[in-house]
């Protein structure tokens, strides 16, 4: 009777693992930290927000490099407020051009 009953516990546990699990590779394109290392402006072809919500646990700016690189960026930092605001000043200015 007990040895029933461990092995419900256990297939319990099981299932419980294998639902973390994929939760987890769900997340995979989010952002799960911010780098501390500031991305040259001139590096950078563009970014998207993240916002926090079920899928994503923080808010972040998401930048990609001309290196195809995707980096994670926290969005009160202030090179990071610098380079946004240089982006869209740069897009403006592409956007007149036609
Ligand atoms: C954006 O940064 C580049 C490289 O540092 C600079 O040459 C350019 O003048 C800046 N543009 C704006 C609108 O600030």
């Amino acid at each position: 009777m007990t040895a029933t009953r461990n092995l419900a516990i256990m297939a319990a546990l099981i299932s419980l693992f294998a639902f973390n699990m994929s939760a987890f590779a769900a997340k995979v394109d989010c952002c799960i930290g911010h780098s501390s290392r500031p991305v040259p402006v001139g590096a950078i072809t563009g970014y998207v927000h993240q916002e926090s919500n079920e899928m994503c646990d923080i808010d972040a700016v998401i930048f990609y490099t001309v290196k195809r690189r995707e980096i994670c960026a926290n969005p009160n930092a202030g090179w990071v407020k610098r380079n946004l605001k240089n982006l869209s000043k740069r897009l403006e200015q592409m956007s007149q051009k036609y």
